[in-house]
């Protein structure tokens, strides 16, 4: 039996700029998608652990189906291929809500890799693993998603990409993610922002450059530890995708809950858009607080602390 765990991850700044060659800020967070990998002679099974959130009653195979369940299984079917491997139980399960824009596939996907290399005797170096994982995750996702989920998932910490994948070594950070409930429509949202980008270059590249350099200075914030600071560079952030157009009732409800009741120094919305979470960076009042200000504004509420180890084998 082999065990091996992958991060989520958020992205702190530059989300939908990057599309457009601007860098952006993301970091691993602590929770794990965990993958279990046994020998089982004669067939191949896929177990999950994730909750029912969503589900679909099958009537004529009497079987009730997750929509979690069956998101994590495409990607394990997809390693399985990938690397032609059966005779195998895998078992998932997972902190990270998927369609949350939280890297949930990424994640599965890195620890399915890790776990087979290890069994399987195949001593896949990590680097090699994050390639590998980022082409699956494509394959599946039919040629959307940029490397910062998989690369992140791989090697953790904090990444700036853009063309290329740079780590930087920044101070951990206690973050409160506030999930709407609602999946988000990455590809939607990319196409959304590159129209209005067609149709209206002369402002909508300005906004690109703004956020750009938001993500560059935030960094040395993040070094720093230069809280308040950050803080109202997520808030100037989060105005500028409200401008793309990306952002929703219910994000906005987390956002101002956070800011308000919750006391958050800063808060925005986090990956594509239109649904899934919005991230807060406690205040005075902590992060107790902004729990239950997102509680009561609907959110679902994880803690994170942010730019933790990547793959590695065990939980
Ligand atoms: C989605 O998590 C982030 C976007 O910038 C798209 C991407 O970078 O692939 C909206």
């Amino acid at each position: 039996m082999t065990l091996a765990s992958a991060p989520g991850k958020v992205i702190l700044f530059g989300e939908h700029a990057v599309v457009s060659g601007i860098p952006a800020l993301g970091c691993s967070v602590d929770l794990r998608a965990r993958v279990i990998v046994e020998d089982l002679p004669g067939r191949t099974e896929v177990e999950t652990n994730l909750p029912l959130a969503g589900f679909t009653l099958d009537l004529l195979a009497g079987q009730i189906r997750s929509h979690e369940a069956l998101h994590a299984a495409r990607y394990v079917s997809a390693v399985l291929e990938e690397l032609g491997a059966n005779d195998l139980r895998i078992k998932v399960d997972s902190d990270i809500p998927p369609g949350a824009g939280l890297g949930s596939s990424a994640a599965i996907v890195v620890a399915t890799l890790a776990a087979l290399s290890e069994h399987l005797g195949l001593g896949l170096p990590r680097a090699e693993i994050g390639e590998m994982a980022h082409r699956i995750e494509k394959s599946v996702q039919k040629g959307l998603g940029s490397p910062m989920d998989t690369a992140l998932a791989t090697f953790g910490g904090y990444l700036q990409v853009s063309s290329r994948v740079q780590e930087l070594n920044l101070s951990p950070l206690a973050l409160v993610i506030g999930h709407t409930g609602i999946s988000h429509d990455t590809r939607a949202e990319v196409e959304k922002v590159q129209s209005l980008r067609a149709r209206h270059p002369d402002l909508v590249d300005p906004i690109f450059e703004a956020i750009g350099l938001i993500a560059e200075s935030a960094a040395y914030l993040i070094k720093e530890l230069r809280l308040a600071e950050l803080g109202e560079l997520m808030n100037i952030n989060h105005g500028l995708l409200e401008a793309l157009g990306v952002s929703s009732r219910e994000l906005s409800e987390l956002i101002y809950a956070a800011r308000g009741a919750g006391g958050a120094l800063g808060a925005k919305l986090t990956g594509a858009g239109g649904g899934g979470c919005i991230i807060a960076l406690p205040g005075p009042a902590g992060a107790t607080a902004l729990e239950i200000a997102l509680r009561q504004a609907g959110g679902r509420v994880f803690h994170a602390r942010t730019g933790g180890e990547g793959v590695r084998l065990g939980a």
